[in-house]
């Protein structure tokens, strides 16, 4: 029985076959920086692609590619199938259906989507123009309060901001604990009848941690708010359903996941999308034009202007196939187990402080870290020398990283074709450089 992020998996898992996942990426096989193996510990920032899904893109494009949910042709009707059929099972990987999910360019641009629903609900009703019906959530006041966390990435931040600018709405935050978890002690003073979004990440992207929903949910419920979360480091890591966790809407990136660039979802509650009007605007996503005025589709396609991203919906159906073979509780072992074996062996290095819960459970990959006496930079770069891709910097969660009371870490994101042999060539490098900058 293996029981991992808090009770999230607790099933029992036959060990992923690194060797065989490995062979899958071709990528992982070529060398860096003269003949160092490349060890690629950055899946945090983007993930490898399997040729299973580099080989469904190149398939669509030899075969059907054209303008999806247009031409009366053949390719068009294959494509639109293709498209359709990739978020069919991209849907079903989350447990949802599929009218549920829109696709966008990436997590950022999603949450932006949910921001911009507000904006744009509240600026139509200054006008008097028509909305949804049901966007009167979406409508704020000067005063009404959006609450957020302080460890947010930017994309979970920067659009609160935004829209706190144009509306005249507050943005709170749940602070960090030193260990770098929520501290919910001062919920109950945060959320209050002028709360409207409660805005959250699954797992943080700095820290690894795993924050719990729960309780977020029901503070957000007590009062009516809308509950987003940004799931970008949770849905290609561990088991994710939609009906389970009791938000409102999420947000993550196909890139992520072993898919390609240039897609992203949004999920949300098929309420909560047919209230939101849309956000960019153009072909494809309307029901009516004239020189007047324009009536729009439906959720999804009010969401999908233009033509959109058709041969990354098929590679990211791919992706989804290629983890769902796996079983996303394997997947998480496989990351509970190294990340525990991680923790473990980066505070045998001498100087080096993890910023981040030290404690696995509910906690996931990413793993960032300081040392003492070198930029988080020039550690990056003696790994780099060796072979070893990590992040560096303040992985656009500035405020998280002021919490912590570090400028910048360097982060490893371990995923499903690394291994432990990947974390002992980690911990020997990082033990020559302390003594390489002069200290340790
Ligand atoms: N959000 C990505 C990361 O954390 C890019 O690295």
């Amino acid at each position: 029985m293996t029981t991992v992020h808090g009770g999230t998996v607790a099933t029992a898992t036959p060990p992923l076959d690194v060797p065989a996942i490995r062979a899958q990426f071709p990528i992982l096989e070529r060398t860096v920086r003269g003949e160092q193996r490349l060890i690629y510990l950055d899946s945090g920032a983007t993930s490898q692609k399997p040729l299973a899904v580099l080989d469904a893109e190149r398939h669509f494009y030899l075969t059907s590619n054209a303008a999806v949910h247009r031409g009366a042709h053949q390719l068009a009707e294959e494509a639109t199938e293709a498209y359709e059929g990739g978020r069919a099972v991209m849907a079903a990987f989350v447990g949802a259906q599929p009218d549920e999910v829109v696709f966008t360019r990436n997590a950022t641009e999603s949450l932006n989507l949910v921001a911009y629903s507000f904006v744009n609900a509240t600026d139509k009703a200054r006008w008097g123009s028509p909305l949804p019906e049901g966007a009167e959530r979406f409508i704020l006041s000067p005063g009404d309060e959006i609450l957020i966390t302080e460890m947010e990435h930017h994309a979970n931040l920067v659009p609160w901001q935004e829209v706190c600018a144009k509306t005249g709405a507050v943005l709170r935050w749940i602070g960090l604990t030193a260990d770098g978890r929520l501290d919910l002690d001062r919920l109950d003073d945060l959320v209050g009848p002028r709360t409207r979004v409660v805005s959250f990440v699954h797992q943080s992207n700095l820290l690894g941690t795993i924050n719990p929903i729960q309780p977020l949910v029901s503070a957000a419920r007590s009062v009516g708010a809308l509950v987003v979360l940004d799931a970008c480091q949770s849905v290609p890591h561990m088991p994710v359903d939609v009906a389970g966790l009791g938000v409102d809407a999420m947000a993550w990136s196909g890139h992520k996941m072993l898919g390609p660039t240039g897609i992203g979802c949004l999920w949300a509650r098929p309420e909560v999308l047919a209230s939101m009007p849309p956000f960019i605007s153009g072909g494809s996503m309307i029901e009516l034009v004239t020189m007047e005025r324009t009536t729009f589709a439906d959720p999804p396609k009010r969401f999908e202007a233009g033509v959109p991203m058709v041969a990354q919906a098929v590679g990211l159906a791919a992706a989804c196939e290629f983890l769902n073979d796996l079983g996303m509780p394997a997947v998480a072992a496989h990351e509970h187990d190294i990340t525990g074996y991680a923790l473990g062996r980066l505070q045998e290095v001498p100087g080096l402080r993890i910023v981040g819960p030290l404690d696995n459970d509910m906690r996931g990959s990413a793993i960032s870290f300081v040392m003492d006496g070198v930029h988080p930079h020039d550690v990056g770069q003696v790994l780099d020398s060796r072979g070893i891709a990590v992040r560096v910097g303040h992985h656009c969660a500035w405020p998280a990283c002021r919490s912590m009371g570090v400028p910048a870490t360097t982060r490893i994101s371990p995923y499903i074709y690394n291994d432990r042999a990947d974390i002992d060539a980690l911990v020997e490098a990082l033990d020559g450089v302390g003594s390489l900058f002069g200290v340790g």
